[in-house]
């Protein structure tokens, strides 16, 4: 048999991604996704996905008390995996759609008929009163919340929401698809029902896995509610467990990375993370400001993982864009219906120095 000893090793250069996710990884995550060909049937493979399962619980502290399925798909897949699986013919959701995710999740409801209700509309910030108030006409079984909003940079009030659910018996629904693992939660103590997100967003592994973490108590009532067949939640979990692999092609490489992720993650810890977070968008938010930019959102309620901006229409924005990514940088076109904005957002392995970059070359472009 004739085996190469080695890879030849591609030079490629490190970019400044402030794009929300897919973002700029580190050098061992990137490695790690070269190994042997490997059967993803082995053993050896099941293992590096029970391996995954475990380190998201122990990122969001729910061990012991949830498990993890996990799928080869975006993070719209776990998105969707959840709501076909999670609710039954008599349940009613009441969805949180204060921007863009929480409206995707409006039509996942449409597509397959679940009983909804909407509360807020783009950008709004969220009134606990109203949803307490809402809850309260008592037809409400679960609720759906965005803890952070990618579409406008709104942080969600996640600890709060979740206290008014659980003293109405509601259950809770996360999409913390832009939160998972850069920003402190305990998954145990809150009691969340479910959460899902992606491998290539906060724990910084490359795209193409997404998870949904759900409360071992849910597990019979994904049993019974499962309308669909590749995202059925509950039968993807048991099939790992029981069969150690996955029912469907898992994106192997990205498997790889992604452990890898989980433990780079891990190491740095998530409080740590979240102080380098922070650290690197108030870099942003002031340099922006200074160069006369004004942010969307009031202060108090910025993300601080996303920095939207508005403009006005007679900034091009696809030219600053192409001269920041002449120099390596990538900037985010806005989403937010009727303002023109783009985004900004610090998720990847990015450090203080990268962010003063971001502001020189911004301030270049405009001088
Ligand atoms: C909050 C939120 N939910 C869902 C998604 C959808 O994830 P994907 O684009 O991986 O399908 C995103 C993507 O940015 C997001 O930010």
């Amino acid at each position: 048999m004739n085996r190469e000893p080695q890879l030849h090793q591609k030079s490629i250069s490190r970019t400044i991604l402030l794009n929300p996710g897919p973002g700029t990884i580190s050098k061992r995550v990137k490695e790690a996704q070269i190994v042997e060909d490997i059967c993803p049937r082995e053993n050896e493979f099941g293992q590096v996905m029970l391996d995954i399962c475990d380190g998201l619980l122990e990122i969001g502290k729910g061990v012991g008390t949830h498990n993890v399925a996990l799928f080869g798909a975006s993070g719209t897949g776990a998105m969707e995996a959840t709501m076909v699986s999670a609710f039954g013919k008599n349940d009613h959701v009441l969805i949180l759609t204060n921007g863009a995710y929480g409206i995707r999740m409006k039509s996942i409801c449409e597509g397959y008929d679940i009983n909804h209700s909407t509360l807020f509309k783009y950008g709004d910030v969220l009134d606990l009163e109203l949803i307490s108030s809402t809850l309260d006409e008592g037809k409400h079984t679960h609720l759906i919340v965005v803890h952070h909003e990618t579409s406008t940079g709104m942080m969600n009030p996640l600890e709060e929401v979740t206290r008014i659910c659980k003293e109405k018996g509601v259950k809770v629904v996360v999409d913390a698809m832009s939160s998972f693992g850069a920003y402190p939660m305990n998954l145990s103590e809150l009691g969340i029902d479910y959460l899902f997100s992606s491998s290539n967003k906060c724990i910084h592994g490359l795209a193409g896995l997404s998870y949904v973490i759900f409360h071992k108590d849910r597990s019979v009532e994904l049993k019974e509610n499962k309308k669909a067949f590749y995202f059925d939640v509950y039968s993807q979990w048991e099939n790992l467990q029981k069969k150690n692999q996955l029912r469907f092609t898992p994106p192997v490489q990205t498997c790889y990375a992604f452990i890898e992720a989980i433990r780079e993650t891990l190491e740095e810890g998530v409080e740590n993370r979240w102080k380098r977070y922070t650290a690197n968008w108030q870099i942003l938010f002031d340099g922006f400001k200074n160069l006369g930019f004004t942010p969307f959102l009031n202060d108090k309620d910025q993300s601080k993982i996303l920095l939207a901006l508005d403009i006005d229409e007679t900034f091009d924005f696809n030219k600053f864009h192409d001269f920041l990514f002449e120099n390596g940088i990538t900037i985010y076109p806005g989403v937010i219906p009727e303002i023109n904005t783009f985004r900004v957002a610090v998720i990847g392995d990015l450090y203080p120095e990268d962010m003063h970059y971001v502001v020189e070359k911004a301030g270049e472009y405009f001088n």
